[in-house]
């Protein structure tokens, strides 16, 4: 074959496959009527309720308003603390990178936009093959539900480090697994939970540790605490949540003496310097043994409090066990 030849070979192939491409773009489904994706979240609720009214419930759509965050925060006056609580999309940064603040609504705090916008156009999703003619475009993109998404905003207290570092049984679900199990949309499809269900749901705590106590001789007793439910620390994330075990006993005329604290499990603020960190690992126990009082019945509980100054009523029973039946 001649030079000549040959280039003329390469044209026609060149023009059959430029022809193909013509023809499938042809034969593919016609592109929606939105080409382009909701620019704000406002938009995805109307068309997927069910997901909408769970979100809705969440943290992550309390971020903005959430009074505890105001008051830290100083009505955002820090700047710094709009980042993850109003936050751009995360998918436009490179994974463990820091986000930034959004302009737009942000009264929706961590919104659809933030987990699901694509830099590079449409909504990602799991599915493999997403319906294309749906008016958000959605994508099959495995950075949604990969740990380091989360990561974005909640490994500043080192969750991701933490659930890196867990029991690989434990690891074997990612953060998914736990805080999005499956639910069932309209139509009999498989979805997943968008309550983020976690320290606020008492279910979840309990599902968290397991408290149990009993008697090891005449003189003393023993209570045990395992995380065999978190593949992170217990308690995990804010610095200001505190579990705290307690101990009573009856006296000799059957009445029950005051609560005495035992232990806390908690990560300090930054200046609580006298204090260090007594999360309860993932897959690990606390044990305490204790002198007991002859005659009277004792019980051990455990108890969650989103602030540790919050007092014992408005703390959460995770759980409570008799220590001699
Ligand atoms: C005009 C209606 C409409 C709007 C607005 C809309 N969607 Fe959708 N979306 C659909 C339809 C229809 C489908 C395909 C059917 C299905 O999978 O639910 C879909 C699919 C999806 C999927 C993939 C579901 C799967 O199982 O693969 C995701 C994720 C998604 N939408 C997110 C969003 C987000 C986030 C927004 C807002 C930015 C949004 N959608 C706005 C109608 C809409
Ligand atoms: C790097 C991301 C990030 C930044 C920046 C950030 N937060 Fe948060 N914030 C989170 C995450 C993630 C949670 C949820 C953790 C949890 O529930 O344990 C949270 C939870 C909170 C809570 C607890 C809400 C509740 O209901 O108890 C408060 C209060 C809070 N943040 C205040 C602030 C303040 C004040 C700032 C600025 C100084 C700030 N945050 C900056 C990610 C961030
Ligand atoms: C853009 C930042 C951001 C991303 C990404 C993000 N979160 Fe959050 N998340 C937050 C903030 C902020 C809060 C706390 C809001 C508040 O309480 O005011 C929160 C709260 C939570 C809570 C606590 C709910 C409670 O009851 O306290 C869980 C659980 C959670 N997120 C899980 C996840 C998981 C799993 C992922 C990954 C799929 C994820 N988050 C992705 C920012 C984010
Ligand atoms: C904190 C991150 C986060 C936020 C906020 C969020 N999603 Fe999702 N969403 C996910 C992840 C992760 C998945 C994929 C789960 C999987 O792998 O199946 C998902 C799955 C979905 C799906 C398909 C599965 C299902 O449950 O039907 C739809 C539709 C969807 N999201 C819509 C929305 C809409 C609409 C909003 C706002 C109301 C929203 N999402 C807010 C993280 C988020
Ligand atoms: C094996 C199940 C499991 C896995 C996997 C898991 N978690 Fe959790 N998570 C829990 C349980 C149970 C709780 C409630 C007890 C607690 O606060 O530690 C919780 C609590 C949380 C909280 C709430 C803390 C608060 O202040 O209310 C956040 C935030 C969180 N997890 C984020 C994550 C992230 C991010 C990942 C992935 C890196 C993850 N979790 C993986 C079970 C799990």
């Amino acid at each position: 074959m001649t030079r000549t030849e040959n280039a003329a070979g390469w044209l026609a192939a060149g023009m059959a496959a430029l022809g193909g491409a013509i023809i499938l773009l042809v034969l593919a489904p016609p592109p929606s009527a939105n080409a382009t994706p909701p620019e704000s979240s406002q938009a995805c609720l109307k068309c997927h309720p069910g997901v909408a009214e769970e979100w809705a419930t969440s943290h992550h759509a309390l971020a903005y308003e959430n009074p505890e965050v105001r008051k830290l925060s100083q009505d955002f006056r820090n700047e710094e603390c709009l980042a993850c609580h109003a936050p751009r999309p995360v998918l436009g940064f490179a994974p463990g990178q820091r986000v930034l603040a959004r302009q737009a609504d942000r009264a929706m705090g961590v919104d659809c936009l933030s987990c699901h916008s694509r830099p590079e156009g449409g909504v990602a999703t799991s599915s493999i093959r997403p319906d294309r003619t749906a008016a958000c475009r959605p994508v099959h993109d495995p950075r949604l539900a990969s740990v380091d998404t989360c990561g974005s905003c909640h490994n500043q207290h080192g969750t991701v480090d933490q659930w890196r570092a867990s029991s690989p049984a434990l690891r074997g679900k990612n953060c998914l697994g736990c805080h999005m199990p499956p639910v069932w949309r309209e139509g009999g499809r498989q979805g997943r939970d968008h309550r983020f269900l976690a320290g606020h749901h008492l279910e979840t705590l309990q599902q968290a540790v397991e408290l149990r106590a009993g008697i090891l001789d005449d003189d003393e007793w023993w209570v045990e605490i395992v995380n065999h439910g978190c593949a992170h620390n217990f308690p995990t994330d804010e610095r200001s949540r505190a579990a705290d075990v307690q101990v009573r006993w009856m006296d000799a005329d059957g009445e029950w003496m005051a609560w005495e604290h035992l232990h806390r499990f908690r990560d300090p603020y930054r200046d609580e310097l006298d204090l260090t960190n007594t999360q309860l690992p993932s897959g690990e126990t606390w044990s305490h043994r204790g002198k007991r009082l002859r005659e009277g019945r004792g019980e051990v509980r455990l108890l969650y409090r989103f602030q540790p100054f919050l007092p014992d009523e408005e703390a959460l029973e995770i759980a409570r066990q008799s220590i001699n039946g």
